[in-house]
């Protein structure tokens, strides 16, 4: 049982006490309930994860199950929401019923969440943000938020792709850079940050130029879908932003099917997000320029403001995690480092 929650089953049990001794039946039970996961003393931990949609998520979702272990002291259920908001939220609903002792949530979009996050609090769960942000007016609604700066990614992918041009012996200041932008799931803080960041800094760069912009879903499929079709209304691409790695494979796949090259010696230039091992698989085969990094180790991160929570501590109500920018010629040195 979390804190919170044994500060208000104290309470109820003192004014159930004070109930019955003016009853004065001086019997029945005032017990509390126990631990929310029966009393085993485990701490009940209910993970609302978006989907399996990348290889960031399933690193996302392996650190989670890797960290919330018996051994460590918890019980841990998970519910995949197939990149479904609603599914989250009913989810949601579903770990307030079972009356788990923390309630993380990397939630799919940033709307919608004030009613069902306002159930939690109302029920004494505290809920933890990790990954993507919410939209809310009500800095109440959850305890502490650990991710990204997508918006510094976005920024920093300018950077990048100003760096990867000087690479291959393109100035970033001179001719027209036609860039298209497979973009991640509409209205979720990955795709908000990368995409406002990006176009913000690009400002900078009056010679390039965004053909267009269009939702891959952060998936490898949609990923190539989209940039089937970008190809063939546009077939002077010089540069593609992929706003994750999978998407980036995904094009990758179409560039090559359509008879195109890319990556450091080819005509077109990958930009992609998360620095997955396979990003830096495909950087060494030539196939990547270069891949920003999103951090999805965030297991441990949630475990220590668990214990600090447990403990009575404070905790940072926002913590971003420090990130770097990995390019093809330093692939080959880096990977093996790589810990997803
Ligand atoms: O929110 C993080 C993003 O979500 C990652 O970039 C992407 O791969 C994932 O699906």
């Amino acid at each position: 049982m979390n804190r919170f929650k044994k500060i208000i089953s104290l309470m109820l049990i003192l004014a159930l006490g004070i109930v019955l001794g003016a009853c004065g039946s001086g019997s029945g039970d005032t017990s509390s309930k126990g631990s929310s996961g029966g009393g085993d003393g485990l701490i009940y931990v209910g993970f609302v994860q978006v989907g399996a949609e990348s290889d960031w998520r399933m690193a996302n979702t392996k650190s989670m199950q890797d960290t919330f272990t018996e051994e460590n002291g918890f019980k841990f259920e998970m519910v995949d929401a197939q990149q479904k908001t609603d599914k989250q939220i009913t989810a949601i609903r579903d770990f307030i019923q079972k009356d788990v002792d923390y309630i993380v949530l990397a939630p799919n979009t940033e709307a919608g969440w004030d009613t069902v996050l306002g159930e939690a609090k109302e029920a004494g769960i505290p809920v933890i943000i990790v990954d993507r942000m919410i939209q809310t007016n009500d800095d109440s609604l959850f305890t502490a938020w650990v991710g990204s700066n997508f918006k510094q990614e976005g920024y920093d992918a300018v950077d990048a792709l100003a760096k990867a041009l000087e690479n291959k012996g393109i100035s970033p200041t001179e001719g027209e850079i036609k860039i298209v932008t497979l973009q991640g799931t509409m209205g979720s803080s990955a795709q908000i940050g990368r995409t406002d960041g990006f176009e913000e800094k690009m400002k900078e760069y009056p010679n390039w130029k965004m053909l267009d912009r269009q939702s891959g879903d952060f998936t490898q499929e949609k990923g190539q879908e989209v940039m089937e079709s970008f190809l063939k209304s546009y077939p002077d691409i010089d540069v593609v932003i992929a706003e994750n790695d999978n998407m980036a494979f995904g094009a990758i796949n179409a560039i090559k099917t359509a008879g195109k090259t890319c990556g450091p010696e080819g005509d077109i230039t990958i930009v992609s997000f998360d620095a997955v091992k396979a990003a830096f698989e495909s950087m060494i085969a030539g196939d990547m320029d270069v891949s920003v990094e999103c951090n999805p180790l965030h297991g441990p991160r949630v475990k220590g403001l668990i214990e600090k929570l447990e403990a009575g501590e404070d905790v940072d109500k926002i913590a971003y995690v420090e990130e770097e920018v990995f390019y093809a010629k330093d692939a080959a040195d880096i990977i093996e480092s790589r810990e997803y």
